[in-house]
């Protein structure tokens, strides 16, 4: 059973995400555990202090290394001799994709560093994490949302956290292409009809049109998962 550490000075930021839900209730049931490590904890000094300036002048305060690193001592004592991971997120990472929710979601132990103000101290991305993973490209205020977004996904993964593993089966990127449109009654509303296939009953015929509505979905919004036919138009020759 995977455990989720979550190292970060702002816990109250988990109440919501990891009480609500699908990650609420698979954390409750048991299905994984989590730990919410407040870094503060791990800190040597009468005011805790977690932050400093950066070094060669710069707006703001950088994540201080120490307490990091002391707290991922103590978690290390805890997993010894299990699979753990230490992911430090930063938009500065590699991007996180569905194939590290299904592989993490079998170690014992998946550690997640959350940065704050102007980011972490470099060290402990070259020192002290296996990796740094981003969530996208684009820059938000700290790591606990990447954090969130990345508990939830590996829970998806863990068998018995979604009711169905159809569900599971039928997501986007699990076939790595997007998953089929969905629709619901009315079968109209606004002129705007249901696709008559979806309602006939021929699970043959249905299965089919899924089939083609999610390839054609995804050369639609997303033709990168598509390398084989998105290709770049061929340049005009010159002259
Ligand atoms: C304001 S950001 C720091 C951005 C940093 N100055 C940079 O240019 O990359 C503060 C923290 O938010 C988190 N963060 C920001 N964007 C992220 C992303 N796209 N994916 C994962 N974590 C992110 C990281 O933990 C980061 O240390």
């Amino acid at each position: 059973m995977v455990k989720f550490h979550v190292l970060t000075i702002l816990p109250e930021f988990f109440e919501g995400p990891f009480r609500s839900g699908v990650t609420g209730r698979a954390l409750q049931s048991g299905k994984a555990d989590l730990e919410l490590v407040n870094l503060r904890d791990f800190t040597e000094d009468i005011h805790r202090t977690v932050d400093d300036r950066p070094y060669g002048g710069g707006p703001g305060m950088v994540l201080k290394a120490e307490p990091i690193a002391r707290a991922l001592d103590r978690i290390r004592e805890e997993a010894k001799g299990a699979s753990a991971r230490v992911v430090l997120l930063s938009a500065q990472g590699r991007v996180f994709r569905q194939k590290d929710a299904e592989s993490w979601a079998e170690l014992d132990h998946l550690i997640l560093i959350c940065g704050r103000y102007e980011g972490v101290d470099e060290r402990v991305a070259l020192h002290l994490a296996d990796e740094e993973i981003s969530i996208g490209d684009f820059v938000i205020s700290g790591g606990e949302a990447a954090a969130a977004v990345i508990v939830d996904a590996v829970l998806r993964r863990i068998p018995g956290v979604v009711g169905k593993w159809e569900s599971i089966v039928t997501d986007s990127f699990m076939a790595g292409i997007l998953g089929y449109p969905q629709y619901t009654r009315p079968a109209e509303f606004r002129g705007w009809a249901v696709p008559e296939v979806l309602a006939g009953g021929d699970h043959k015929k249905i299965q089919r049109w899924r089939e083609e509505a999610a390839l054609s979905k995804t050369e639609r919004n997303r033709p990168d998962l598509l390398p084989d036919r998105h290709q770049e138009p061929a340049d005009e020759p010159l002259g």
